[in-house]
């Protein structure tokens, strides 16, 4: 193990931004090392340290272990940020309850929801629930989020890119599938942003008229 701690040393003292950590919590749950590795990584420099709650092994299989991560929070000083399965202001306040930890980190709920961070922010903060975005909204954010997808990665394969995300924001509406296949097959970045503000705003009519 010293091996690693110098390791981790020399990148912490090599660069000039603080070096923070991403572990699961072991390698299986036969072998969980989540501890001892955190207070390594503290021992040798690390600023902060992001634990998901599942062993290698376990892959994304079952749900993440609260309690694995609410004992590194209580085993190092350096904050601890809880990963896994938060897809939720009031999961979000659980997690931190029952893990004590610092921060949270989200992963794949954040796909197609990039305003869950503010859901969140807010219901911490006020202890109250968003509304979901309209329509509308939720065609505002992605075509910005497009517009940096074209720039990130050029018009070609940016609209490739841009599919999965489409998808993503899609996912749950009235006629998603149908929908996705037809936003599969554009390969012009400009029939994708005009296919997609017709969609939506169908969409608001649509949710208009139900109301
Ligand atoms: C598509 C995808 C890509 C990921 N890539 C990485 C990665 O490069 N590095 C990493 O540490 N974790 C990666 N993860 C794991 C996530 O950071 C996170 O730990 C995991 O998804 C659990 O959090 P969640 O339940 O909020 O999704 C990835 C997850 C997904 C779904």
């Amino acid at each position: 193990m010293k091996l690693q701690i110098v390791f981790v040393q020399t990148l912490v003292t090599s660069v000039e931004v603080p070096v923070t950590l991403k572990i699961r919590t072991g390698w299986d749950p036969q072998s969980r090392n989540a501890t001892r590795i955190a207070r390594i990584a503290e021992q040798a420099g690390i600023s902060a340290i992001t634990v998901h709650g599942r062993t290698r092994e376990c892959r994304f299989a079952g749900s993440a272990e609260y309690d694995s991560i609410r004992a590194v929070k209580a085993a190092v000083n350096i904050p601890v940020i809880a990963n896994g399965d938060i897809d939720s202001p009031r999961k979000a306040e659980q997690v931190l309850q029952m893990t004590g930890a610092d921060a949270i980190m989200i992963g794949r709920a954040t796909q197609g929801r990039p305003w869950i961070f503010h859901e969140i922010q807010h219901y911490l903060t006020c202890g109250k629930l968003l509304p979901e975005p309209d329509p509308l909204r939720v065609a505002e954010l992605l075509h910005s989020h497009l517009r940096e997808l074209y720039q990130l990665y050029g018009n070609e394969h940016g609209v490739l890119i841009a599919r999965k995300h489409i998808g993503w924001y899609c996912k749950g509406n009235k006629g998603a599938a149908s929908f996705r296949k037809k936003i599969n097959s554009i390969s012009d970045w400009q029939e994708q942003l005009s296919t997609l503000k017709h969609y939506f705003s169908v969409l608001g009519e649509q949710q208009d008229k139900a109301a």
